[in-house]
């Protein structure tokens, strides 16, 4: 089940995008790779560091460096909606 549970992942993971942002992806990049340092509680702390899109944008980018995932930059899009939807609700 695991196997077949990573298999479908890595294909999901491998499809091409039609557009940016989609948050749903997002969300399963999210869990996949980003908890592994601090889980989504960070994103809804009252003294949060990001205080714009564009700021989500490049946190996300900077911490998916560190993590060392070579996202693509539509992964870092998906993962951008995914936050912003959800917790910052920044204006678009
Ligand atoms: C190598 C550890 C590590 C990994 C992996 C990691 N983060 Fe982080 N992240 C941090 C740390 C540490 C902070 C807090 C930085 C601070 O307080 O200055 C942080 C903070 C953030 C914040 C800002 C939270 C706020 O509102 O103040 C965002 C957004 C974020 N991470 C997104 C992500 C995403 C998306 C991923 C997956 C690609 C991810 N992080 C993976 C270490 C990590």
């Amino acid at each position: 089940m695991k196997k077949l549970m990573l298999a479908v992942s890595v294909l999901l993971l491998n499809v091409p995008l039609a557009q940016a942002g989609d948050a749903k992806r997002g969300q399963e990049l999210y869990q996949a790779n980003c908890t592994r340092c601090h889980d989504t509680s960070i994103h809804a702390r009252p003294n949060s560091i990001i205080h714009s899109l564009d700021g989500l944008k490049k946190r996300v980018q900077f911490c998916e460096s560190n993590g060392r995932l070579n996202w693509s930059p539509e992964q870092i899009e998906d993962v951008a909606a995914y936050l912003n939807k959800t917790f910052y609700k920044f204006k678009e």
